[in-house]
This record gives structure tokens, sequence and C-alpha cells, in this order.
């Protein structure tokens, strides 16, 4: 896969995915929003991609926001189709992936930069970065679903605070608020990640998706979690990694899925 505005290595069925305009701290223009709707796209279907890092190129940014240099002069109803077609492209689109992804976030997650680290399934962050919603400085809100992800993941004062302040906090915070689960240092972000992503490779792959689409439905209006989870778990004693998995155990062998 090549694109402009980002880079995408796979290796050991570990994908990971650089947003990579450094110069712009990794804003997300609009090429690089449709860009990262491609490559997960096509890394959906890659059977030599299982889990996916996304990070940011160089040693500042993550991601700074979506480039403000691109909506500032946009309209109403311009700027309803950009949140509308940024999250059905692309933060949605990842918090639904049915593969792992994990976020490393390797500096300034700013604004669409939080909202994309958001978007994947758990983050870890280096101990220079910088996390925050600054858009209510610039006029407007969140409109990449961090008014609904950040909450969820901090609770609604913390969300509150942060959005309403404009402020950033430090990757330490951001551990303490439970918005990433791990801080290192920048050197050891990536191998960190990978021997997180290496830790569920060991595991049933078809499980993990089932067990993604089960947690998500906690969080959709009008769906019934549970009801997915039975769904799901039912589902799981129909699938050869099931079979492997109890009898690898019962054996007392390690599992080898597919
Ligand atoms: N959109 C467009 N360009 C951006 C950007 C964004 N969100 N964030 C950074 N950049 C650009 C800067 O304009 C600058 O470009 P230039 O060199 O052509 O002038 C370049 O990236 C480097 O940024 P700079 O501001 O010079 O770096 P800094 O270290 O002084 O400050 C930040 C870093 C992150 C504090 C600052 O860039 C910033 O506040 N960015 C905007 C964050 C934001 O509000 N994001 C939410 C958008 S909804």
């Amino acid at each position: 896969m090549t694109f402009e505005n980002l880079q995408v290595n796979i290796e050991n069925r570990i994908a990971t995915v650089y947003i990579d305009r450094p110069k712009k701290l990794n804003a997300l223009n609009r090429a690089t929003i449709e860009e990262l709707h491609q490559a997960f796209k096509s890394l959906r279907d890659d059977k030599d991609a299982a889990v996916i890092i996304l990070t940011g190129t160089g040693e500042k940014a993550f991601v700074a926001g979506a480039d403000i240099s691109e909506f500032s002069e946009y309209s109403v109803g311009q700027g309803k189709d950009l949140a509308a077609k940024g999250q059905e492209q692309v933060f949605d689109y990842i918090a639904n992936f049915p593969k792992p992804v994990i976020a490393a976030v390797n500096g300034f997650a700013l604004g669409g930069g939080l909202e994309l680290a958001m978007s994947a399934h758990f983050r870890i962050a280096s101990d220079n970065a910088r996390l925050g919603l600054p858009e209510t400085s610039l006029g407007v809100i969140p409109g990449y679903g961090g008014t609904q992800r950040l909450p969820q993941l901090v609770g609604k004062g913390r969300a509150m605070e942060m959005i309403m302040t404009a402020g950033m906090i430090d990757a330490q915070t951001a551990k303490d608020y439970g918005l990433v689960n791990h801080v290192t240092t920048l050197e050891e972000l990536i191998p960190l990640a990978e021997k997180l992503a290496n830790k569920i490779l060991n595991n049933s792959m078809q499980a993990i998706s089932a067990a993604i689409e089960a947690v998500n439905d906690n969080y959709k209006d009008g769906i019934d979690g549970f009801e997915t989870e039975i769904n799901n778990f039912g589902k799981s004693f129909g699938t050869e990694d099931f079979k492997e998995g109890t009898q690898a155990f019962l054996n007392k062998k390690k599992p080898n899925f597919n």
C-alpha cells in the first residue's frame, strides 16, 4: 500500500499505520482522512494483518488535530458533512474494526488526533504525549466523536472539564484518567505496542472480533449488548478456534489458532 500521508508496514501479522505529515504535526487533512479509510478497508481483508498499531511519524505528534487551514472557511453544511463523513469513514470504522486496533500516542494527540486515538480499541502513550480537545478554543466543538467517546472513557465530569477548558493533559494524567492504559518512553512505545499485539496474537482472532462487537454494542443506542454477547458466545461454539482452544487446554498443549 502506497500513500502520500500514511506509511503502512506489515510484519509478523502486525500492521503499523503511521500518520505521516510530520511538518504539519500529522494534522488530518481531507486527503489523510481518505487515505486512512482506504488503508483500513484494505487491512480488513488482508490475511497478513491481524492486529493494527496506529501511530504518528516523528517525535512530536501523534496527530495535532483536524487540519485547521482546510476548514476555516467552511459553511454550516460543509462543517456538518466534514464530521459525518469523517465519523463514518474513519472514526466509527476504526472503532468497529473487526481486528484489534491499538493507538500508540507518540506526542500531541489533540482534537481529531485524540478522537482518532479514542476510536482505537485501546491506547498507550509515550511520556511526552499531550492530549486534549481544544476545539472550543477555535469556536467549534469536537466533531469526530469526541463528545461521546471522551465521557465514555474518562467520565462525564473530566470530559466536560477537558472540553470546556480546551486544555491538554500529560501522559500520566491520561493514564490516571483511564484514557491510556500504559505510559512508556518514546523509544519503548512501538516495542510495547508490538509486545501487546503479540500477546493478542496468541488468542483466537475470531473470538476477539466477536468480543469487540459485543463490547461496542454496550455503547450503541437501541442495541442490547447482553443480547450480542449471548449470540456471539453461542456462535463461538461452532468455530474451529473453539475446538482448538478447548482441546489444547484439555490436552495440556498450547493452542494453534488459524
Ligand atoms: N491544523 C493545521 N496545521 C497544523 C495543526 C492543525 N491542527 N497543528 C499544527 N499545524 C501546523 C502549524 O500550522 C505549523 O505549520 P507551519 O510550520 O507551516 O506554520 C506546523 O504544524 C508546526 O506547528 P507549530 O504550531 O509551529 O508547533 P508548536 O510546537 O509551536 O505548537 C501545537 C504545537 C500542537 C501546540 C500547535 O501546533 C497547535 O496548537 N496546533 C493546533 C491544535 C488544535 O487546535 N487542534 C484541534 C484542531 S480541531
